[in-house]
């Protein structure tokens, strides 16, 4: 008989008094006097069915009982206790044997000790809740932006120019070591492109010269940051959402970042309930309350300028010292959001020069019209801004900063045939999970995370 998911058992009341086979791995299992009982979960919910054996009715279960292994199980559903479905079993298949140095066992391990079996970790239950709510929430991304008459492009992972301009681009190549070339001219145009490539740091450029025919256009793939940053908020390769909007200036793209983190937490809190209650009770006390509160009210907007000046005010002695200027740490970001605004925030308008140069100038010659999305707990969830769509003062930021404009005639083009403001922005697809589960490590948020020093 053909195999049903768990959660239809549980879902599906007309199949209690009816025969059904399951699959899925021992979680735990009990061998009392008269009846053994095993839970099996098979990742399709949070929930584990009871298997009950009568031990009177002669159906092998012994090799059952251990940890980790899988099964395959036929009974008939029953209702136990408060009407919650079992499986009372006719017959039962071990398909895989696990020996008992299983890692997982029954107590509660760490997470850190989980991040050092990133192929088993997800057969525990924080793990198979963070992977449903990495599902659902990628889901809604989709939903939000198909309701909003986006279209969905792919931009490439290798490419020829920086986009953030920051240097932190990992290097694509088929040479290996080699010290048969004179310069590094010449070892690159021996490679494989003819010239210097790298993983994309952002599908921004790309999808500013797509947003440019489509109107309104959003990404949402992987980018590689080769950034020195071991911190809890840092990956190498993370998962990037990044919507392009033509004809749009710096208040329709905060606008825009509003909605789509209202309606996909929104979405997340009536799709997954029991997924949030589990990290509501074992990870952020009050989370619940906390995205809906976060739902229900407008996020705050202030200038760079005001919240360089709410920090200096504050009393704080935070390890970075703030001035006109500096970037913004985690501290900071966290001390506007939590302590000031008590909820998100847009911080538009940064000094342009600790941003990148496509961003459009502001007429104060300091500023430029950039946006951070900072919420309580994790600081900078999204990045963005309005673009520069003159062509002069572009070229200008370009130069001034030393880049090589030969790398970005497409991108500079744009500016030539029927520029339009335009703007956009950047979410950290797996910071968002961080938020919305309570979960403090970047690493616990994505299946084999690849961090700087790690990979495996
Ligand atoms: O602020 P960033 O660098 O902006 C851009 O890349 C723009 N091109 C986006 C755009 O306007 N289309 O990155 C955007 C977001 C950050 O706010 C953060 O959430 C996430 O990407 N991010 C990272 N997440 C995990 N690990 C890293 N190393 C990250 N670097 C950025």
């Amino acid at each position: 008989m053909k195999h049903i998911d768990i959660k239809e058992v549980f879902a599906d009341k007309a199949l209690v008094g009816t025969k059904v086979t399951v699959c899925g791995w021992v979680r735990t299992a009990r061998d009392s006097k008269n009846v053994a009982f095993i839970e099996l979960n098979d990742g399709t919910t949070l929930k584990h069915i009871q298997i009950v054996v009568d031990k009177a009715s002669g159906v092998a279960y012994e090799d059952a009982l251990k940890l980790g292994s899988s099964l395959k199980v036929e009974g008939t559903v029953v209702e136990g206790r408060n009407e919650i479905p079992e499986i009372n079993a006719e017959s039962i298949t071990v398909i895989g044997t696990c020996p008992a140095e299983y890692p997982l066992q029954k107590k509660r391990h760490t997470l850190e000790f989980l991040r050092t079996m990133p192929h088993l970790r997800g057969r525990t239950n924080t793990f198979n809740a963070v992977m449903r709510v990495r599902s659902v929430l990628a889901q809604a991304i989709h939903n939000y932006f198909k309701s909003k008459n986006f279209v969905y492009v792919n931009t490439p992972l290798i490419t020829g120019s920086d986009c953030e301009g920051a240097g932190e681009m990992f290097q694509v190549t088929t040479i290996g070591y080699n010290t048969e070339y004179k310069n590094e001219q010449e070892y690159y145009e021996n490679d494989f492109f003819g010239k210097k490539a790298g993983l994309s740091v952002s599908g921004q450029l790309e999808g500013e010269m797509a947003a440019m025919a489509m109107g309104k256009i959003y990404t949402f793939g992987p980018s590689f940051r080769a950034e020195n940053s071991n911190t809890p908020k840092h990956l190498a390769e993370f998962w990037h959402v990044e919507p392009e909007i033509a004809f749009a200036e710096l208040p329709e793209v905060i606008e825009t970042a509003e909605d789509m983190v209202k309606h996909v937490i929104r979405t997340l809190l009536d799709t997954c309930p029991n997924e949030m209650k589990f990290f509501d009770e074992h990870f952020e006390k009050g989370l619940i309350d906390r995205l809906e509160d976060l739902i229900s009210h407008d996020f705050g907007v202030v200038t760079y300028t005001e919240a360089i000046k709410l920090l200096k005010e504050s009393g704080e002695n935070f390890v970075y010292p703030v001035e006109w200027g500096c970037d913004l740490q985690t501290e900071h970001e966290r001390y506007i959001s939590e302590k000031v605004f008590k909820k998100a925030v847009f911080v538009t308008d940064y000094p342009k020069e600790i941003k990148s140069f496509y961003m459009k100038q502001n007429p104060d010659g300091k500023t430029v019209a950039a946006v951070d999305l900072l919420v309580p707990g994790v600081g900078e969830i999204i990045g963005g801004s309005e673009r520069e769509a003159d062509y002069d003062k572009l070229v200008a930021t370009m130069q001034e900063r030393g880049m090589n404009l030969d790398l970005y005639t497409d991108y500079l083009e744009l500016r030539k045939y029927g520029s339009v403001p335009h703007g956009g922005f950047g979410l950290g697809f797996e910071r968002l999970i961080m938020y919305v589960t309570g979960m403090q490590n970047i690493r616990d948020v994505i299946l084999f995370p690849r961090t700087v020093g790690s990979i495996r």
